[in-house]
């Protein structure tokens, strides 16, 4: 009797839970949604690329939207240029977890494009290190593929003056993530370094970054790319059409996947005994479906895999980093390592250039320049 009675209760319960969080749910999804449908003019408008809604990429427009005002620890930036990352179109796509990160029912921030660089148009009353004028790049949180740009003052550092706006907009994401994945695995001087997906806008940075510290660098690429990877100084080359690394009989210390094609397995048998394979990607900006999903839990399962054996699988989030920036640009300053640009379009052709980075073979960086 007592325990019918519990079971009544608790089911009950459970059902007033389950109706809460549902109509919780249900506004949340109402209540996410962004300033597309304004109606009042705008006072001080700007050109940008915009996404309303998730989709394809015929969702984005070129079009006016309000200038972006700074807070106090922002800076405004005039941009000059701006570069595009495999991010920028994954953002766009309509998935679940998107939704759930971005906005349930329509993206919040409907600006695109992190990477950026530019003229320092005003600044935040918080702001110490920059006044308008100082030419500046680094990662904006609004959308850098437009006119002007926001960004906080801990995003940004001062552009080297022999390096142009299109290299250092080309720099912030994929140079980050190339230093701080070869650091994830331990690069040494004399180390043997593979890079999967040597090609793209974070591989033509792993393998300069990887000669720097003195690797011996051999760059995974397909055919039409091997002069490329020669020519950023790889000392050997895998076609990828005509050869599987994971098949050979060198083994290497770093493995910098890109990609993530090969098995947990495969990739563990090229790796010397105590070898590091660096998880940085999951392949360019045109993998999508099931391949990306098989390619991120294959990850998280090699990962997980490799806390039993004496190599290790290294994931890690790209974060921004001042002192790793400013060392990038002192690299590129130098002469050491220089961006690969692969194509420049102008703002009001970004759509374009959003649409040729999704197909998932670009060489080196995608750029934007804004007028
Ligand atoms: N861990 C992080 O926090 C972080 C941060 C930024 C980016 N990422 C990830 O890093 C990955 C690379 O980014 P990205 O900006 O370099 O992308 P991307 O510029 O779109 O990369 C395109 C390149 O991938 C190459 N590629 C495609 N399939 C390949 C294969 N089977 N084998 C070897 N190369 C192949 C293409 O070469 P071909 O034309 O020769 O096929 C092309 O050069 C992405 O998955 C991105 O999401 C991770």
């Amino acid at each position: 009797m007592i325990l019918r009675r519990i079971f009544k209760w608790t089911g009950r319960v459970i059902a007033i839970l389950l109706v809460l969080a549902g109509v919780a749910i249900l506004i949340a999804y109402w209540r996410s949604t962004n300033d597309c449908d304004r109606k009042t003019a705008l006072i001080n408008p700007m050109k940008a690329i915009v996404y309303c809604e998730y989709g394809s990429l015929d969702v984005l427009k070129f079009e006016d939207v309000a200038k972006p005002v700074p807070n106090d620890n922002q800076v405004l930036i005039r941009v000059r240029a701006a570069s595009l990352n495999a991010i920028d179109a994954y953002l766009i796509r309509d998935t679940w977890l998107g939704r759930l990160i971005f906005g349930l029912r329509k993206p919040r921030n409907t600006g695109l494009g992190r990477d950026v660089a530019g003229q320092v148009e005003a600044v935040g009353r918080m702001v110490t290190q920059f006044k308008p004028g100082d030419e500046v790049f680094g990662i904006s949180h609004t959308g850098s593929l437009a006119e002007y740009a926001v960004t906080p003052e801990r995003a940004l550092v001062i552009k080297p003056p022999n390096v142009s706006f299109e290299e250092a907009a080309s720099i912030p994401i994929a140079g980050l993530t190339a230093l701080q994945g070869l650091r994830e695995g331990k690069i040494q001087p004399g180390q043997k370094v593979l890079i999967n997906g040597a090609t793209g806008g974070v591989g033509t940075f792993a393998v300069q970054i990887a000669k720097f510290f003195g690797a011996e660098a051999t760059a995974v690429c397909s055919t039409r790319n091997v002069q490329l990877v020669r020519s950023i100084g790889a000392d050997h080359v895998i076609d990828y059409t005509k050869e599987d690394f994971t098949k050979s009989d060198q083994r290497y210390d770093v493995i910098f996947d890109n990609v993530a094609n090969h098995s947990f397995a495969d990739r563990r048998r090229v790796l010397n005994p105590k070898g590091i394979c660096v998880l940085a990607g999951m392949g360019g900006a045109g993998t999508r479906g099931g391949q990306a999903i098989g390619r991120i839990v294959g990850g998280f399962t090699a990962r997980g895999l490799s806390s039993f054996v004496d190599q290790k699988f290294a994931m890690y989030v790209t974060k921004m980093s001042k002192p790793d920036l400013i060392m990038l640009a002192g690299l590129i300053e130098a002469g050491k390592i220089k961006p690969v640009i692969d194509r420049t379009y102008k703002l009001s052709d970004a759509v374009n250039a959003l649409r040729y980075l999704d197909e998932g073979h670009a060489r080196g960086k995608v750029v934007i320049t804004v007028q």
